[in-house]
């Protein structure tokens, strides 16, 4: 499990490693719009500001992932102990 920090609240809330953050978000009533939910579309991309994500979407490239300035949150997950995203 991971954690995720929302920048315009301040809450915090954790992804355990059965749900996806979409799922774990939408649990606690924050609404990420989504389409595909395979990291194919882009509809999630939401911009993260701290922590570094472990990308499993076909939507960036490798380029835009290696600088962790955002994410696919119906697949992707964190690398670290926290995520901070623009939310
Ligand atoms: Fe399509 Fe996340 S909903 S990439």
């Amino acid at each position: 499990a991971f954690q995720v920090k929302l920048a315009s609240s301040g809450a915090t809330y954790e992804v355990p490693a059965d749900k996806t953050v979409v799922q774990a978000l939408q649990a606690h009533g924050v609404e990420v719009l989504t389409s595909c939910e395979q990291g194919v579309c882009g509809t999630c991309l939401t911009r993260v500001l701290q922590g570094e994500c472990e990308h499993r979407d076909l939507y960036l490239t490798e380029e835009e992932k290696a600088k962790h300035d955002q994410f696919l949150p119906c697949c992707s997950r964190a690398k670290g102990p926290l995520l901070v995203l623009d939310l």
